[in-house]
């Protein structure tokens, strides 16, 4: 324990403005001080189970030393070069190139960011760059779904499918349109008689490219697995159709798995649960398990290839200074190799399953709705009222605070609790998030 109190230390932590900032929502913060394993320690002595796992990327949980290692022996040889064109660095092309086809096959080429918003306007801006190559200049649009998250960059909060990360922000960016998502519990869109809810979700997209014209649609955007959205499970349907449609009118299919990414569904990449392959893949979080700022593009070999065919007035002026940060690539390959000998997508499916039986259970309360999950990414939907449906967010927020006094954190998003913790939990941790999420249930009827 350090010697300031945990008061002073919020009263100084004043002159830092924070992230999705409202003065309520910071009103007494906790001071993390240290973490191990899934648990996190405060300033004033409380010790806590993260159900998130930081921001859903921590995977390997916190206190590994072999990242820290990895992160100071590359520090002292090198922690940093320009990675822009002309220069490279090891680390940058050891990662590159373990990463070349790891994800899905196809997908040879990285290009590196810092995190997830930065990965995917790279999307974007490469799916531009990709149509302006192959002569059609006027695809540009991108088609999105309500309720996505995509990121806080200017292009990435209006590909952004929710609209309270809107409102301080507008004008718009020209060029996202969206469409509904296939909710199995809370279906936005028009279902049509005898529709499955996968194929009016895909129907949506369909209509949306013919309506805006295909020849102005660059590509489609999609988490697999929505995070921030409310933890929503697609139907098996859903994606073989929208990769056909977007087959069928040259339209890009750019897979977010900045969170569903490195494991956390059961799969390295969760596209492949439907046997899905994109045409880019962003990705960031889990690459380094949170140690260091990493993230990234992968392009398929078909994107690559109108690159290599440019003309020097065509370059890819695209790229940020940490770009392939020496550094950064280091820990993401030891992580990569420590998630590989644990085999993490194999421990998120089984720990998965048991976390999602054990927040079944709490379906029994009146106010739990829908549980749902995939791997170790579950969402506990409150409502006030089964019947009806109608969310509860103020509900949700209670049930949240009254966790995290019993020591558990979990993310309210919207109506939905998130869950997300490291795959380096043991069962009887993810037993304890099931008991504490229980007892703060009772502690709000
Ligand atoms: C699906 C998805 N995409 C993009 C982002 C943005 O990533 P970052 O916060 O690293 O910019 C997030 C962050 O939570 C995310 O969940």
């Amino acid at each position: 324990m350090t010697n300031q109190t945990a008061t002073n230390w919020i009263e100084q932590d004043k002159k830092q403005l924070h992230p999705i900032y409202h003065p309520k929502s910071h009103a007494n913060p906790l001071v993390i001080e240290r973490g191990e394993g899934v648990w996190l320690y405060t300033t004033d002595g409380q010790k806590i189970l993260d159900g998130m796992a930081g921001l859903w990327n921590v995977n390997a949980g916190y206190g590994r030393e072999e990242l820290a290692k990895a992160a100071y022996d590359q520090m002292k040889e090198l922690a940093f070069t320009s990675n822009f064109a002309g220069m490279t660095n090891l680390p940058s092309i050891k990662l590159a190139d373990k990463l070349a086809g790891f994800a899905y096959e196809g997908l040879n080429t990285t290009f590196f960011t810092s995190g997830g918003s930065e990965s995917n306007d790279s999307a974007f801006k490469t799916a531009r760059y990709y149509w302006k190559r192959k002569g059609k200049p006027t695809k540009y649009k991108v088609i999105a779904r309500r309720g996505s998250y995509h990121g806080v960059t200017l292009a990435a909060t209006f590909a952004t499918g929710l609209e309270k990360y809107h409102t301080m922000f507008g004008p718009a960016v020209d060029g996202f349109v969206h469409v509904a998502a296939p909710n199995p519990y809370r279906f936005d869109g028009e279902l049509k008689p005898g529709e499955t809810v996968g194929q009016a979700a895909a129907r949506a997209v369909e209509e949306a490219i013919l309506r805006e014209g295909a020849d102005t649609v660059a590509a489609f955007i999609a988490e697999p697995v929505m995070g921030v959205g409310g933890v929503i499970v697609p139907p098996e349907d859903y994606f073989p159709l929208v990769r056909e449609i977007c087959n069928r009118h040259e339209v890009l299919f750019i897979a977010d798995e900045v969170i569903t990414g490195f494991g956390r569904t059961g799969e390295w990449f969760a596209l492949k649960h439907w046997g899905v392959k994109p045409d880019i893949l962003s990705f960031a979080k889990a690459i380094t398990s949170g140690y260091a700022q990493l993230g990234g593009i992968q392009i398929s070999d078909e994107i690559r290839e109108t690159m290599e065919s440019a003309a020097e007035s065509e370059a890819y002026m695209h790229g940020y200074t940490y770009s392939g940060h020496a550094m950064a690539c280091a820990v993401g390959l030891r992580n990569l190799a420590l998630m590989e000998a644990d085999n993490y997508p194999s421990r998120a499916k089984e720990l998965g399953r048991r976390l999602l039986d054990g927040l079944k259970t709490l379906t029994e309360f009146p106010f739990v709705g829908d549980v749902r999950g995939i791997g170790l990414l579950c969402g506990v939907e409150i409502v006030s009222n089964k019947e009806t449906k109608s969310p509860d967010p103020a509900m949700a927020m209670r049930i949240f605070k009254t966790a995290q006094e019993r020591g558990l954190r979990s993310r309210p998003v919207g109506n939905t609790l998130a869950f997300s913790p490291p795959l380096a939990i043991h069962e009887e941790e993810v037993d304890e998030i099931v008991k504490r999420l229980g007892a703060a249930m009772d502690g709000v009827v």
